[in-house]
């Protein structure tokens, strides 16, 4: 009796955690493996955000606004480049890998604007 409540529980776990993937295919992870990378990198020692952190850099919060790919990349991977040679912003070419870029990019762009009251 018991070992089969078990399996019922393990059978019905298991349709939920597929139904739940269907239902979203956009699943929030990559904005949480984002989230997690930009905490690595200790981002907010010149960013700041949500009102915290550096301020050195502009806020976080927005900062995808507007920007392509392409120009987030740009200033991640080639700072230098993107800003020019005096630029305070690091190099994170050799610490975010190709795979963790899209998750990072995931990150800024669920960052919003903070509203002014
Ligand atoms: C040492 C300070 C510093 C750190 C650490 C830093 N940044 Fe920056 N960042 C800057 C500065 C300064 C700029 C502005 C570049 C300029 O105009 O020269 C900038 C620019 C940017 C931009 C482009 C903003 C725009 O409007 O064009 C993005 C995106 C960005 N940083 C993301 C990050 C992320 C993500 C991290 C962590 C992985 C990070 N930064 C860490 C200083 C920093």
């Amino acid at each position: 009796m018991r070992l089969k409540m078990f399996w019922l529980s393990v059978a019905l776990i298991g349709s939920m955690a597929t139904t739940r993937a269907e239902e979203k295919p956009a699943c929030p992870c990559p904005i949480a493996t984002g989230k997690g990378i930009v905490a690595t990198l200790n981002c907010t020692m010149c960013h700041s955000l949500d009102g915290k952190g550096g301020k050195s850099a502009k806020s976080l919060n927005g900062i995808a606004e507007g920007k392509t790919d392409e120009q987030l990349m740009a200033a991640m991977m080639d700072p230098k480049k993107a800003f020019g040679e005096k630029t305070m912003m690091p190099c994170y070419k050799s610490k975010i890998t190709a795979e963790q870029a899209p998750a990072v990019m995931a990150y800024l762009k669920s960052l919003k604007k903070k509203e002014c009251k």
